[in-house]
């Protein structure tokens, strides 16, 4: 039975909780979720196979491109709430689909997720609102972007329009590379999404994550998170969906904050009120803090991964209640995010070759991990025909721990890391030497 929003109060039953996604992030949604003990079961459509180590979890085999069996089996399953993780089925309008059927969702509607799924609309929205950005323009063929990138004196980066799987951006070290990468974009790299192209003024400055839980008129933050981006030790190589997190970043202090929130988030939300859009669910804003004050580097309308591994092991119990809040459009504004008084940090295991091409397939052996403070979220794994743990992913797992400071919690999760192995694998060993006091940088 689905909930009617629109004849009746809202069921306050939180017993089967249903989340859509099949990656890291999903996992600890799920483990963050099942905390509550109103929740009984904690459905994922498809997770992986670390989904059924946590508690409460069953993986559900359904094609949500299926609209009418989806719905069925939702109905079948008694959903009280829906999380959906990943872009995609955002921006294709499956949180717009689930309300019409009268589900609690958290995730925006295709009006909201156009945040994520097109950076020129962003652009656009956010200097509609005055909101501090890099400078761009946006383009509709390789002669317009020609003409641009000759003419500018400053560095430009530069950017597929629509979703590209973390690969659509471009940071060229001269104008002949500038062209070769609009080239590529609008020789059809990215399909429909690089039919527009972004060129943005190069901005510099440390990167952070700030994640808005939103009903549509109020919202919450989360703990602050920073993330790596790059596939190796020192911040080298090529970017990654991310290698490893920590959070709260202490880079921002609480007047930091304070800017953010007065330059950058009231406003978002402000101008999503004007453009009539309903937002329920998570705004994470890509933020790089210039000399002249943060910026967006991007929004996207997800959990940022594995920035969302990170943070969701400083959630208490009450991580839930704020989801279905969101969904309903009942966020009061004063409620508190219990976060213990302890740190967290995550390193992501990948197979060899990862970003570019890389096998799967190998046995995953893990051994005596610690129970207390430290976490296994699986990225890309599923199990063979014997039941055995293998790899399916470039990102494999990550190992995420918490600790009165982050010196500790890297010591914990280095310790743990030696606890597991598969062919290949690969992680960097310098995750939050930014924040790690004991981080020699000559390791
Ligand atoms: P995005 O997918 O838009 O987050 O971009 C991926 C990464 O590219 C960001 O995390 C930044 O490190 C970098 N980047 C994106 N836009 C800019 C910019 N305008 N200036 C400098 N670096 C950028
Ligand atoms: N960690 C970056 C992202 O999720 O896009």
């Amino acid at each position: 039975m689905s909930i009617n929003l629109s004849n009746s109060k809202p069921s306050n039953r939180l017993e089967n909780i249903l989340i859509i996604g099949s990656g890291g992030r999903e996992n600890s949604l799920a483990w963050a979720i099942q905390k509550n003990e109103l929740v009984k079961k904690v459905y994922l459509i498809p997770g992986n196979a670390g989904s059924d180590r946590i508690n409460k979890c069953e993986r559900i085999k359904v094609d949500i491109n299926n609209k009418n069996v989806l719905v069925k089996k939702l109905d079948f399953l008694k959903i009280d709430l829906i999380v959906i993780g990943p872009e995609i089925p955002l921006a294709n309008g499956l949180a717009d689909f689930l309300r019409k059927k009268e589900f609690k969702v958290f995730g925006p509607g295709k009006d909201g997720a156009k945040l994520e799924y097109s950076k020129s609309w962003a652009k656009e929205f956010m200097q509609g609102a005055n909101i501090p950005t890099a400078n761009f323009w946006k383009v509709n063929s390789l002669d317009e972007a020609k003409k641009i990138i000759h003419l500018s004196s400053l560095p430009l980066v530069v950017k597929a329009d629509g979703l590209a799987s973390g690969k659509g951006v471009f940071i060229p070290d001269s104008k002949d590379e500038c062209i070769r990468a609009a080239e590529s974009i609008f020789n059809g790299k990215f399909g429909k999404s690089g039919h527009v192209v972004v060129l943005e003024e190069k901005i510099q400055g440390p990167e952070v994550s700030v994640f808005a839980l939103c009903d549509g008129k109020r919202y919450k933050l989360l703990p602050t998170a920073q993330d790596h981006k790059r596939l190796n030790e020192k911040d080298k190589g090529p970017n990654t969906g991310g290698m490893g997190a920590y959070s709260p970043a202490p880079l921002l202090k609480q007047d930091h904050l304070d800017r953010i929130i007065k330059e950058i988030i009231d406003p978002t939300i402000d101008e999503l009120n004007k453009k009539n859009i309903d937002y329920k669910g998570v705004i994470y804003f890509g933020l790089m803090i210039t000399k002249s004050g943060p910026k967006v580097i991007e929004y996207n309308c997800r959990f940022g991964d594995p920035e969302c591994q990170t943070i969701m092991p400083l959630m208490d119990q009450n991580f839930v209640l704020l989801l279905e809040k969101c969904s309903m459009g009942n966020l009061i504004g004063d409620e508190k995010i219990y976060t213990p008084d302890k740190v967290s940090g995550c390193v992501v295991a990948t197979a060899k070759g990862y970003p570019h091409e890389y096998k799967t397939g190998f046995p995953i052996k893990i051994g005596k991990i610690d129970t207390v403070d430290c976490q296994i979220f699986d990225s890309g794994t599923s199990l063979n025909k014997n039941g055995e743990l293998i790899t399916d992913g470039g990102r494999v797992l990550s190992i995420v721990c918490q600790d009165k400071d982050f010196d500790m919690v890297f010591e914990k999760a280095y310790k743990n890391l030696k606890e597991i192995n598969f062919n290949g694998i690969y992680f960097r060993n310098d995750i939050g030497h930014q924040v790690r006091k004991n981080f020699s940088k000559g390791n």
